[in-house]
């Protein structure tokens, strides 16, 4: 604690232990019903899903193909699908960093749910739309750059993001990565990736799902001494502005962002940020009693095992139409909180949290957050960690949340 406090004070002088991290909320993105459907697509590809989503009648699964071109209610589609309101929920956090000398920016997701750090290429394909709408990485234009000779193809759903495996000098907030081995996209599929604000992602997970093994830039980090502690903390604003959208702190977490004690909870398995889960409780109905879940920053939502999937959205009174559960808005406010058990602490989320409301035209929805990709453990994803403080610890292998000061 004093370390810390002490650190706080001589910060400003020394970029010494802790780095703080803005993050920006996606203002481009709104808060509208077809950019959620484009962020659970997003959310199926990184776990290698289809795009089925699986149903449930009289306990017998069904399959269907979610219609993503279809906007709910069908009885009014005429103004609201490209009605854009302004709203304060965002969809990504994301954060700027730098490639090659002199160097490049770019605006990537700092994402915990994956390993390797991928940024568009100016190579890539004329018919790559993401691509175009992004900005790009010049190998040539970088004094730094060395080529690996390698390829890296990363799978997202039925399509990959493919390109070259580069070398280059990789600079998060004035930390100066060298030799940063990621990927150059050539080639991105589909409409996964456009339309969004962030220009690729960071993974911040273990190597251990890194693919073709490279060495993840936190890793690097820390080896080459740019940070004391193998540790980072995410503060996700639910409520901010896009300057203040958010902070990642690199080499300890910020306590003045913390209220409290932080809870830790030992990883299980060493590839996403897993841990066990003690019990979920809703309303006195114990939804798991023992599960495993993950904390993914690269998530917006909650997505569940396939029974609590049902279960929950039984639970809240949702109906499902055409892809996404729904609750009548007036119910909202007397819904229980959910509690989960993690540590032998209780980390409660409101109803006006996990459901989340869309206002487009006249019409306002109140959607389910409980969203099924596939999983067997949850993904406990900005839905939840923005209601906490959370600390990612490699060092002692464990996670930690505490309660927002
Ligand atoms: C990449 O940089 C090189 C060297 O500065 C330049 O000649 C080339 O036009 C750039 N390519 C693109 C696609 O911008
Ligand atoms: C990389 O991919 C290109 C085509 O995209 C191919 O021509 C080349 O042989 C591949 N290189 C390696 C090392 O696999
Ligand atoms: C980066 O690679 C260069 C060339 O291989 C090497 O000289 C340098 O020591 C490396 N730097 C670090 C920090 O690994
Ligand atoms: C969001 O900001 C409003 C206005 O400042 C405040 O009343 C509200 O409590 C905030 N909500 C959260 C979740 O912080
Ligand atoms: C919560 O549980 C109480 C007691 O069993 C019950 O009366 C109430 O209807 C439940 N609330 C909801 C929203 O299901
Ligand atoms: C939950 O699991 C624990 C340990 O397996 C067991 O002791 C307890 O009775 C279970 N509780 C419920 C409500 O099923
Ligand atoms: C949930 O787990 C905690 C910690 O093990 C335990 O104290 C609590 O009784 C459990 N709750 C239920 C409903 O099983
Ligand atoms: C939305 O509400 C306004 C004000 O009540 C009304 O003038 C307008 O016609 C409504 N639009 C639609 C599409 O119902």
């Amino acid at each position: 604690m004093f370390k810390w406090l002490v650190l706080l004070t001589i910060l400003a002088l020394v970029s010494a232990e802790i780095q703080r991290i803005k993050i920006h909320k996606n203002q481009d993105h709104k808060n509208t019903r077809q950019s959620r459907k484009q962020a659970i697509q997003a959310l199926k590809h990184k776990y290698h899903q289809t795009d089925d989503i699986i149903i449930y009648e009289d306990g017998v699964p069904v399959y269907v193909q979610p219609d993503y071109g279809y906007d709910y209610p069908s009885e009014n589609t005429d103004d609201y699908t490209n009605e854009e309101l302004g709203n304060s929920m965002n969809m990504y956090y994301y954060g700027e960093i730098s490639i090659g000398t002199p160097p490049q920016y770019f605006n990537v997701v700092f994402d915990t749910g994956s390993a390797n750090l991928w940024i568009p290429s100016a190579q890539c394909l004329a018919t790559d739309v993401a691509c175009q709408q992004h900005n790009q990485y010049n190998a040539s234009a970088s004094s730094t750059f060395v080529s690996s000779g390698q390829n890296f193809s990363i799978q997202y759903g039925t399509g990959s993001v493919t390109g070259y495996l580069a070398i280059d000098t990789v600079t998060i907030n004035g930390l100066a990565i060298a030799n940063q081995t990621f990927g150059e996209a050539v080639s991105q599929p589909g409409d996964s990736f456009t339309d969004v604000v962030f220009d690729g992602i960071l993974g911040m997970g273990y190597q251990q799902i890194a693919e073709d093994n490279v060495v993840p830039p936190f890793y690097n980090l820390y080896e080459q001494g740019l940070i004391d502690e193998p540790v980072f903390g995410f503060y996700l604003a639910r409520n901010g502005t896009a300057e203040e959208g958010g902070q990642l702190a690199l080499g300890g977490t910020d306590q003045s962002l913390i209220d409290g004690e932080m809870t830790y909870t030992p990883i299980t398995q060493e590839g996403y940020w897993q841990f066990s889960v003690n019990n979920i409780t809703w309303n006195g109905t114990v939804v798991s009693n023992g599960s495993q879940a993950i904390a993914d920053t690269g998530t917006s939502l909650i997505a569940c095992p396939p029974a609590a999937y049902i279960q929950m959205n039984t639970l809240i009174g949702a109906v499902f139409i055409e892809g996404d559960y729904y609750v009548p808005c007036s119910t909202v406010d007397s819904l229980p909180v959910l509690t989960f058990n993690i540590g032998g602490t209780n980390f409660d989320l409101p109803p006006s949290v996990y459901i989340q409301t869309y206002t487009e035209g006249n019409y306002t929805s109140c959607m389910s957050t409980f969203t099924y990709i596939g999983t067997d453990f949850w993904i406990l994803g900005d839905v939840f960690l923005g209601q906490y403080y959370s600390e990612f610890d490699f060092g002692q292998n464990r996670v930690g949340f505490a309660n927002l000061a």
